[in-house]
């Protein structure tokens, strides 16, 4: 009670604004971060061959969904981000496994039952292996294949799910994987990034069109809301009056932050090698989702040179870093609020579909919330249309080339023993969602 009653007090004097009783609030997970033993795709194998630490049984969500629901339920969530694993539903080419789709079935019941708005996530990263082995999304045919199976998505679930994201950051996965080598397959061709954009942006383009054609010929599919969760950073000069870090700076946040989002609104040419009209591009996004999780200085020395993108200065010696959390990321709430005025330019609903942070530290977890939600409701003051806050992540669980050393979870996970612990920072979240959204709307 005298906690409850303390976190209140505080909330109300950290935060500026009440929020809308239909605000989504929640967190955010993906099918390879939590599920476990998902044999069939291209990162369990890069793992088992030693590329990464091996996933293995991840949280074991697969199996215990239901109990980790109830914790998002105790914990005042009415929005929950999962995403579907495309390498359990066509473990082969063409072949659909309809016991996969029943899995997801009932897990989207349990959470309907609950009263948790599903934001059902099409692809994070993974595919399925016989899909890697034809060259993945290198391949031009990979887009139909994506189609194919948005398609079979809408008519299996289509009833159960309003909000749906098409894809998980194209960009990270096309240039960690494709130019800067980090990801498997670990190319590094900038040719090669592009390409898998272009594949990226056509086959969420294809899908948008396809799924609400469904729903509109069959009756029982719920209207949809399609989307795609967009990795953004708050890029800022290195130095701040100098023009060439400047001028990086405004290639970064096109190219990075812009060019994808505003193709798939206006249809127009905006990335080098693309050209969206031929794509059906124009008009494909019903909200836009934003991952944001930190900010960068750019730096280029000379302003004529072929690196128009710059490079990333280090932040050890920037007089103006903020704290570094796990990830080596800065930690700078006002870049949520730079980016969120920023996408009001395309007058569509925005969702935080992930921010969050990777630490031990539960008492940071609980600053970064509270400094975040701040900017948050401050970009809604000024007329941001931001419908929902989705934190990454419920759970502490696999992350990617990091394996299980960072922790971003609101719950604590023992991965021996799988037991969960809430970290006070879910608690003190759970208060903000409880205290701070408007029973009625003003
Ligand atoms: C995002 C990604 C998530 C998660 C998060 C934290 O880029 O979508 O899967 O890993 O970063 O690093």
């Amino acid at each position: 009670m005298g906690f409850c009653y303390l976190s209140f007090l505080i909330i109300l004097v950290v935060m500026r604004k009440w929020f809308p009783e239909k605000f989504l609030w929640g967190a955010a997970t993906s099918s390879h971060q939590v599920e476990g033993n998902n044999f069939f795709n291209d990162w369990w194998k890069w793992e088992q061959e030693g590329k990464t630490q091996s996933s293995g049984a991840a949280c074991d969500h697969y199996h215990r969904f239901r109990e980790d629901f109830l914790l998002a339920k105790e914990l005042k969530h009415n929005a929950h981000r999962l995403s579907l694993e495309w390498s359990r539903l066509e473990k082969e080419e063409n072949v659909w496994d309809e016991s996969e789709w029943d899995h997801y079935k009932t897990v989207l019941d349990e959470l309907s039952k609950l009263r948790i708005t599903p934001i059902v996530t099409l692809n994070h990263f993974t595919v399925p292996l016989w899909l890697a082995k034809k060259g993945s999304w290198l391949n031009e045919e990979c887009v139909n294949i994506f189609v194919r199976f948005a398609q079979k998505t809408i008519k299996e679930l289509g009833s159960k799910v309003q909000y749906w994201i098409t894809l998980n950051e194209p960009n990270i996965l096309a240039f960690l994987a494709y130019y800067y080598g980090e990801w498997p397959p670990y190319h590094k061709n900038f040719g090669e990034a592009l390409t898998v954009m272009k594949h990226m942006i056509k086959s969420h383009a294809k899908s948008y069109h396809l799924m609400h054609e469904y729903a509109r010929k069959n009756s029982d599919i719920i209207c949809p809301k399609i989307g795609m969760a967009k990795a953004v950073t708050a890029f800022h000069p290195c130095r701040a009056f100098s023009v060439s870090d400047q001028t990086s700076v405004l290639c970064r946040k096109w190219l990075h932050n812009h060019g994808a989002v505003s193709s798939l609104i206006n249809g127009r040419i905006l990335i080098p090698g693309i050209k969206p009209e031929k794509l059906y591009a124009k008009k494909t996004l019903d909200f836009i989702g934003l991952n944001y999780y930190f900010r960068q200085f750019i730096r280029r020395d000379k302003l004529f040179s072929k690196h128009f993108l710059g490079e990333v200065c280090s932040l050890d010696h920037h007089p103006d870093a903020g704290k570094i959390t796990d990830m080596g990321w800065e930690i700078y709430p006002k870049g949520l609020y730079e980016l969120i005025r920023s996408f009001s330019r395309y007058k569509l609903p925005l969702m935080i579909t992930e921010n969050g942070i990777a630490t031990e530290d539960d008492s940071l977890r609980q600053t970064f919330i509270k400094q975040h939600l701040d900017q948050l409701s401050r970009a809604m003051e000024e007329g941001s249309p931001v419908i929902g806050y989705l934190h990454w992540s419920l759970l502490d669980n696999f992350e990617w080339a990091e394996g299980y050393t960072k922790r971003f979870g609101l719950v604590h996970v023992d991965h021996k023993t799988q037991k969960r612990t809430v970290k006070p920072s879910a608690r003190y979240y759970a208060s903000i969602i409880q205290n701070l959204t408007r029973k009625t709307t003003s």
